[in-house]
């Protein structure tokens, strides 16, 4: 065992509510797991972690074979937070295949951070063993991972959608300016799918079966002529059924969703000054994050907001990549750490 191995490696993690990614310095992404502990529904023990879940639960919301999946990163309450330990304690011996190393780690905080917040963070990387810390802001990690240039002055907005959250923040040079965070994401696209069928057809879909005809046919934007089929229970008796449903009601269940987006971002726009709106209007709004992967998402935003819109390359990994660019260059890291402004 090489010092190098046992001292640990430099990672960047993305501790999503959805998703975790792991960057490793020199090497790129090498872990990329659903954020999911599972437990025994009887003891409430922790049966596994992230991917490595028993047979037949792919629903995080409901119990497959006496077990319970639980998404607890960005959750409020003590199990939440004492789950989320135990998850990137355990990514990153899963990275590292070797229990006493201590690696240093680089993770995002809320733009608009707290001390409390910052301190959070720097608690749960230390609990789960890491040597040294580096904090970065979220949107600077999502611009450096989605391609742009850190140095730049002129501002560009960040949308970033997650699973629970859309964070927006306009972003000049290492600075992170006007920031919005509101309750959508991929989540709530699912939600409101499941309550569809429920109030269109009386049955009851669960969020891996919503989450799927989402991928399949969710439309921000024009609506194809075209049909997909869903997995759904009868309430009262709990058998299985089927529903189709239409393109056109998979944008239904989008709009309230991709809405409270667009208002987001116009309320940003509104509120910084002038110069940079200026910015905005020329260099435009970024996406990335997974709920960006709807289809027509980055279309609408462009009719409402009349700015230019692109879509990261990939953007589900946007911030894991940001984040591993600052953990290649710790200078940079250090230069961005966030601190109290
Ligand atoms: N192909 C796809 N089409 C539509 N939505 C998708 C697709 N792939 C992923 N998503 C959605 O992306 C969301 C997760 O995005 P992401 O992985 O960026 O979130 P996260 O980083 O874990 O969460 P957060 O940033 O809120 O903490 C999920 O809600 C999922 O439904
Ligand atoms: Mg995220």
């Amino acid at each position: 065992m090489s010092l190098f191995r046992l001292m640990g490696q430099d990672l960047a993690v993305d501790l999503g509510a959805a998703g975790t990614r792991i960057y490793s310095r020199g090497r790129g992404i090498v872990l990329d797991e659903p954020s999911i502990v599972t437990c025994d529904t009887r003891t409430g023990k922790i049966v596994s972690y992230g991917a490595d879940r028993p047979a037949g639960g792919d629903d995080a919301s409901g119990p497959a074979g006496g077990t319970r999946a639980v998404r607890p990163v960005g959750g409020s309450d003590a199990l939440d937070r004492e789950f989320t330990q135990r998850l990137l304690k355990h990514f990153l011996r899963k990275v590292h295949a070797h229990p006493y190393a201590r690696p240093r780690v680089v993770m995002a905080v809320p733009d608009d951070s707290t001390a409390t917040d910052r301190r959070d963070v720097q608690d749960l990387a230390f609990e789960a063993d890491a040597r040294q810390i580096y904090l970065v802001r979220h949107a600077l990690a999502a611009a450096l991972g989605a391609g742009l240039p850190i140095g730049e002055p002129a501002g560009v907005m960040i949308i970033d959608i997650g699973h629970h959250t859309t964070r927006i923040a306009i972003v000049a040079g290492d600075r992170v300016l006007t920031t919005r965070s509101v309750r959508s994401g991929g989540a709530h696209v699912n939600g409101s799918i499941a309550r569809l069928v429920e109030r269109d057809h009386g049955l009851i879909v669960g969020d891996g079966d919503a989450e799927a005809a989402k991928h399949g046919l969710g439309t921000a934007w024009k609506p194809l002529d075209r049909q997909v089929t869903v997995r759904a229970r009868v309430p009262e008796t709990g058998h299985e059924s089927r529903v189709t449903l239409t393109a056109q009601d998979l944008y239904e269940a989008t709009s309230q969703p991709a809405d409270v987006i667009v208002r987001a971002a116009i309320s940003a726009m509104d509120g910084c000054p002038a110069d940079l709106a200026a910015d905005v209007a020329t260099r435009g709004a970024v996406l990335v994050g997974g709920g960006s992967l709807v289809r027509g998402l980055g279309r609408r935003l462009r009719a409402r907001l009349g700015v230019p819109v692109r879509r990261a390359e990939r953007p589900r990994e946007s911030v894991a990549l940001g984040l591993g660019h600052c953990a290649d260059d710790l200078a940079l890291a250090a230069r961005l750490h966030a601190v109290r402004r």
